[in-house]
């Protein structure tokens, strides 16, 4: 059975912070998505996370921590300044940072993956903050959804993917206020690069450290190597994806209409998800908006609702059209999502050729 945990009840919180440390599956608000927690020392307990999520066990977890002092045990000491000025300036936030394990490291192996580094970040999200604080151990957490789907950013869409399948959920709502995953940033080799893109961008990385930031995106001309290499394992998969293929178009009203004309000459139901001032001026069948024109902030914080919202009943449809955002700030990981969710660049897809689902984070 699933346990709902009320989120801003005190009692409820000592609770699941309990059933964490005990080894339970306890999922959790965070500023990006919801998390699904288990204690990061017990084996067993990180072993059903990926039995949970169904997610492949060469995709290693970040470790959630609620106190600076957590990570004398976790990482490597001293440091590197560098390190020191990120976490002064972003945390708590939503940066994870991959740094060299600690060789005396209790975090359990199925954590890393087996790896030299582990991947930390410290939340900000009340709840988050005081659940960690209460079970007093380090928490792994990926996000709280089947592997490969969009995350969820509500209470509801944990229990959608997950009820039966884990322990408990603190219920914080929609407190989500960021929308999408951590910027995963690597520093534990020569260079920074960031594995995945986040609120945090490399412009932010780069006028902190005053090191260039490189960004490992799964997409572009050498996508074929990094498939194969891929340095934050989860790059290799489609994810964050509906059940209908997506159709990633670039361009404003004009462009849109023609790819949804195009669709419909084909016999399919179209949807479109788009900021809410276009959706009404065009002809999809089904309409779901996602943020406000020029406001990418709101874009991010909706997509993942917005993507779920294709899975359920009236609103299926056989190809979603999805509006390309400008890749600028929160821009650039609002596409690297959108990308992994249509698995493809911007070209036009035959029937034939539609993605099909495929295991992620
Ligand atoms: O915002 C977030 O980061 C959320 C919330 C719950 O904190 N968590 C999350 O976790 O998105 P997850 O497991 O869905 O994504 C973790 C990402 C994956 O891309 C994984 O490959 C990468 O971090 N990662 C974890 N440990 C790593 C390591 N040691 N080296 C390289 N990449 C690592
Ligand atoms: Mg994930």
């Amino acid at each position: 059975m699933t346990r709902i945990w009320e989120g801003d009840k005190e009692l409820d919180v000592y609770e699941a912070a309990q059933a964490l440390k005990s080894g339970k599956l306890v999922a959790f608000p965070t500023e990006t998505v919801y998390g699904l927690g288990a204690n990061a020392l017990d084996e067993q307990a990180v072993l059903r996370v990926f039995e949970a999520k169904g997610r492949p066990q060469d995709n290693p977890l970040i470790v959630h921590i609620a106190a600076y002092k957590d990570l004398d045990d976790l990482v490597q000491k001293p440091l590197p300044p560098f390190v020191q000025l990120l976490i002064e300036k972003f945390w708590p936030g939503p940066l994870s940072l991959v740094l060299k394990l600690k060789e005396s490291s209790p975090i359990a192996q199925a954590v890393t993956g087996g790896q030299n580094t582990v991947a930390i970040r410290m939340p900000s999200h009340p709840i988050a903050l005081a659940l960690l604080s209460a079970a007093k151990v380090p928490v792994a957490a990926p996000s709280a959804n089947t592997s490969g789907k969009p995350s969820p950013t509500h209470c509801l869409h944990v229990l959608s993917d997950l009820q039966g399948k884990i322990d408990g959920i603190v219920d914080g709502g929609e407190t989500c206020g960021i929308g999408l995953e951590s910027t995963v940033l690597d520093c534990s080799g020569e260079r920074l690069s960031i594995l995945r893109p986040g609120a945090v961008t490399a412009e932010q990385v780069e006028a902190v450290t005053k090191m260039p930031v490189v960004i490992f995106s799964s997409e572009g001309n050498n996508q074929k190597e990094e498939m194969k290499i891929p340095r934050a394992p989860g790059m290799k998969y489609r994810h964050y994806a509906p059940k209908a293929p997506i159709d990633l178009v670039n361009g404003g009203l004009e462009q849109l209409q023609l790819r949804i004309s195009e669709w419909k000459r084909q016999g399919k139901r179209v949807g479109l998800l788009a900021v809410k001032e276009l959706g009404q001026h065009t002809q999809a069948d089904v309409f779901i908006s996602c943020g406000q024109q020029n406001c990418l902030e709101s874009y991010a914080r909706e997509l993942y609702r917005a993507l779920r919202a294709f899975d359920d009943d009236p609103l299926t449809v056989d190809i979603i059209v999805v509006q390309a955002v400008e890749e600028t700030g929160i821009g650039v990981a609002i596409m690297n999502r959108l990308r992994k969710a249509a698995s493809t660049g911007f070209y036009m897809l035959t029937p034939s050729e539609l993605p099909v689902n495929n295991d992620g984070e």
